[in-house]
């Protein structure tokens, strides 16, 4: 199937989407970007995403190129003319295009926008998260503002890689005071011996996740009670359950951590409940 993307306002086939040498998302990172799960042809969570999307834009003082219902629109096209039943989108923008040069340019340059879809494998995923994942653990070792969704995602990169190579599919990094802030592209969640479910706050550490905070509300429909404080990988390794969670794994239960048996070694009910549940709160348009 030939697959198409938004380029700066076009719709054009793959192979001629193309961004120019000098834009400075591909020079300086200096883009953000949003992914959003589509499932049965709907959008999951845009109006939460595009407020991510704009909290983003802010802290690196850029502003929304067109309306949020003109992205919607742009969102939705993609999705369509790639005929994406379940998959994601993607969506960049940045500060344009210009002479190489960390200052920002002036006269301001037309924003890059650039949207692509494609299809995810639902039933490897779910596959997945009934057999559970492993991961490992590595140093966070990124700048000290995570919680903007940029694309400059060299140490995930390098992490994911460190994580693919040691047999598993995701790598937790631990902060200098040996306590877990994130996955390399999903946040961390631990059930304490408590029956507690415990994950980060959402600070300037980590990516305030979109799962992360629908879950929140699934949680409490459950009666469960959240704790958000940070754990170390101590305490995770002694957790009851583990799992992930983000726009594209929806809740992925962990059930190995350094090599490490969780539990007993198979997705918890807390986890397996979560991701059965997750769309019951999140938002289709
Ligand atoms: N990743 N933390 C990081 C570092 C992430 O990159 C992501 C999302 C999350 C979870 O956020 P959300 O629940 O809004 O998807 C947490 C996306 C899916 C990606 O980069 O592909």
């Amino acid at each position: 199937m030939s697959r198409y993307a938004y380029v700066n306002g076009r719709y054009l086939p793959f192979r001629d989407a193309k961004v120019h040498v000098e834009d400075r998302g591909y020079q300086f990172a200096d883009a953000v970007y949003e992914v959003c799960e589509v499932r049965a042809g709907h959008l999951i969570d845009e109006r939460r995403h595009l407020d991510r999307l704009e909290r983003s834009l802010h802290a690196i003082r850029l502003s929304l190129p067109m309306s949020r219902a003109a992205l919607g629109v742009v969102l939705r096209e993609v999705a369509a003319r790639n005929r994406i039943r379940f998959g994601m989108v993607y969506l960049q923008i940045g500060r344009g295009v210009a002479r190489r040069d960390l200052a920002f340019p002036m006269p301001q340059p037309a924003p890059s926008v650039v949207v692509t879809a494609r299809a995810l494998n639902r039933a490897r995923l779910d596959a997945l998260a009934a057999a559970g994942i492993a991961v490992v653990s590595v140093p966070d070792n990124r700048w000290g503002r995570v919680d903007i969704k940029s694309v400059g995602l060299l140490p995930n990169a390098l992490a994911r890689q460190a994580a693919i190579e040691q047999g598993a599919r995701e790598a937790w990094f631990i902060d200098k005071s040996g306590a877990v802030t994130e996955g390399a592209s999903a946040n961390a969640w631990i059930v304490s011996g408590e029956s507690k479910l415990v994950t980060r706050r959402a600070d300037h550490a980590i990516l305030g996740g979109i799962t992360r905070s629908v879950l929140f509300e699934a949680v409490e429909a459950q009666g469960l009670v959240i704790e958000e404080r940070p754990f170390a990988l101590e305490e995770a390794y002694a957790a009851r359950e583990a799992f992930i969670t983000s726009a594209t794994q929806n809740v992925m239960p962990v059930v190995r951590i350094d090599g490490r048996t969780i539990g007993d070694g198979k997705p918890g009910p807390v986890a397996t409940a979560l991701r059965r549940e997750f769309h019951r709160f999140a938002e289709s348009s």
